[in-house]
């Protein structure tokens, strides 16, 4: 009898070992769904992310919560849209606000049910008390804590226009909020838990810092605790810069150089996991699609050419990608590995989101979702296990960049899309097309069968009203379920006190690296 109990407490403990996986997720930077061979066989640069594919779980119809940094990163980690949130744009490198405090994250969900948990990479949801990684789930953290343009470097990288190093003067210090200028008041820093432990960081280091921490982490895994990491990489935003290893490695310019880089890193990753992969899950997406402005140093599209805005006769040209609602903006890779539980070389054309990954998490880590709000994400297990094709059928893409960020910019129902802005982001050429509101006269496109978003709806045709009536109403839904949720608010004002700095009476931040 006693022999019966003990089988059974081994086999519940083995089944329960096995319900609670570690989990990494992987986010790349403004890397495109044409980046990875496996969506677009041109690229020829990812070898080891091609193969997590192959032995895994491929999402062909995946959508970043927003098509710009911060509100997609707020999106991934809370499951819920930045009109809930607050979090609906991009903090400034010396922000004061950040991440609401009343906003739950999946590392704070997971945290509490008993995994240790760590983060690498690019935060950009805030760095003063409250906001910061450590204050919001990870129990540690190595990383620039926002994107790599939004500070000097020596050497400074590739970017567009060229970036100079930083300045050694005092002079040209200057107190600079806006983010895309060359010139930030503050050099890049990287963060060791909340200390600025390097600034400016070197570039060409990065990489080898966050493989080594990765693996330490990995490695110092103790088997009675599951582990969550949550690796943000900096790789694929600008300003692009590799170790001498990858440098010109391809022969094919900055772009590819740095893609195989990263490939190096998901390797790295992969490599300290070892033996114990078939109790891992590797989630590798991106945050948003390329920043086409940067032209060469963008990544691709695919197929995702978002025709009606590029020609003359639609949008009148400009970006597609980046902070747009075509699709090249929010439609980003997905990759599920996790060898014994999901079958090999499966792809899944399920309208699936970022925003899934808190509920779907949740679920896996045996969690608790805060019970005192309404999430925009639906738990994804059943396409993991394979036992249903479709979670949902309706998907909002919020604006982020033109028209008021946050406001509902395009929404999915099945394969029709419907969207109310187009225009004002400019690509490679500076030429932006016209910002124009399309609300009272949407575009409707079929991208089951329309990729390029290249020929939308007669609007006279039954089919095409029927849908708008349809959105209009889901919109009003939300509208509604939104008004009587709880929501958070943003400080998006930035000041002095938000300087993230090493050294106060260094002009621009700096302190030694050793
Ligand atoms: C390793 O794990 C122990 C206990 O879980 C923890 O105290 C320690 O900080 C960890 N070390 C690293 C390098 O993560
Ligand atoms: C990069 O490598 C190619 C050959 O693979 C070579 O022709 C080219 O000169 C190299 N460029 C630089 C900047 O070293
Ligand atoms: C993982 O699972 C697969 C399929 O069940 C098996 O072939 C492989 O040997 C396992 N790997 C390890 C390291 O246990
Ligand atoms: C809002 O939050 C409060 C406090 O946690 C809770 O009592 C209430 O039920 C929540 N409302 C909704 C709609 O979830
Ligand atoms: C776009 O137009 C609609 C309808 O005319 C209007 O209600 C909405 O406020 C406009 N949106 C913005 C962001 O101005
Ligand atoms: C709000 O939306 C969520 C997710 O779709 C749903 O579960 C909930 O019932 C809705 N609540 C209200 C009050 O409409
Ligand atoms: C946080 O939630 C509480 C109760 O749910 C609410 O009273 C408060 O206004 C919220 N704070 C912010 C900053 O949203």
């Amino acid at each position: 009898m006693e022999k019966m109990y003990l089988l059974w407490g081994v086999l519940a403990l083995l089944m329960s070992a096995e319900a609670r996986p570690n989990i990494i997720i992987i986010m790349a930077d403004d890397m495109g769904w044409g980046d990875i061979g496996v969506n677009w066989p041109q690229t020829v640069d990812t070898p080891t992310i091609d193969q997590l594919a192959q032995q895994g779980l491929r999402l062909t119809d995946f959508h970043a919560g927003a098509s710009v940094c911060t509100p997609s990163r707020a999106a991934l980690l809370t499951g819920r849209l930045g009109l809930r949130t607050g979090v609906t744009k991009n903090f400034g490198a010396d922000a004061l606000g950040g991440i609401p405090s009343n906003e739950t994250t999946v590392a704070e969900i997971l945290q509490a049910a008993g995994y240790r948990t760590a983060m690498l990479g690019k935060w950009h949801l805030g760095t003063r008390k409250g906001h910061h990684p450590l204050d919001k789930g990870f129990q540690s953290y190595l990383g620039v804590p926002y994107s790599l343009d939004m500070g000097c470097a020596d050497p400074p990288g590739a970017n567009i226009p060229a970036c100079p190093a930083c300045p050694e003067d005092n002079s040209v210090y200057r107190f600079v909020s806006a983010p895309e200028s060359c010139y930030m008041g503050t050099a890049l820093p990287l963060y060791q838990d909340k200390t600025v432990s390097h600034q400016p960081v070197e570039l060409a280091q990065l990489t080898t810092m966050y493989a080594e921490f990765a693996k330490n982490f990995i490695q110092n895994a103790s088997s009675s605790a599951p582990y969550f990491l949550y690796a943000a990489l900096s790789h694929m935003h600008v300003p692009l810069a590799q170790a001498e290893k990858y440098s010109n490695v391809t022969g094919r310019g900055e772009y590819a150089d740095t893609l195989r880089e990263m490939d190096g890193l998901v390797e790295s990753i992969l490599s300290a996991v070892g033996d114990s992969v078939n109790n891992t899950l590797i989630w590798f997406t991106s945050d948003n699609g390329p920043w086409q402005v940067k032209c060469g140093l963008a990544g691709s599209v695919g197929p995702y050419l978002g025709m009606w805005q590029a020609s003359d006769q639609g949008g009148g040209g400009g970006s597609v990608a980046k902070m747009t609602v075509w699709e090249a903006g929010h439609r980003v890779p997905s990759i599920l590995y996790w060898p014994g539980h999901i079958q090999a070389g499966r792809v899944s054309g399920a309208l699936t989101s970022a925003l899934d990954i808190v509920p779907t998490l949740t679920a896996l880590g045996e969690g608790n979702l805060p019970s005192d709000r309404q999430f925009d994400g639906t738990d994804m297990t059943p396409i993991i296990t394979g036992s249903s094709e479709t979670i949902r059928n309706v998907l909002y893409h919020p604006n982020s960049g033109v028209g008021e960020s946050g406001v509902i910019g395009a929404v999915r129902i099945d394969n029709y899309k419907v969207v109310y802005y187009s225009g004002g982001v400019p690509d490679c050429s500076g030429g932006a097309g016209p910002e124009q509101n399309l609300t009272d006269t949407p575009l409707v496109f079929d991208v089951g069968s329309d990729d390029s978003e290249s020929s939308p709806l007669d609007k006279t045709s039954s089919e095409y009203q029927q849908i708008v009536e349809l959105a209009t109403q889901y919109l009003l839904d939300l509208q509604h379920n939104i008004s009587t949720d709880n929501t958070s608010s943003v400080d998006y004002q930035s000041g002095e006190q938000g300087r993230v700095c090493c050294d106060q009476d260094s002009p621009i931040c700096r302190c030694p690296w050793d």
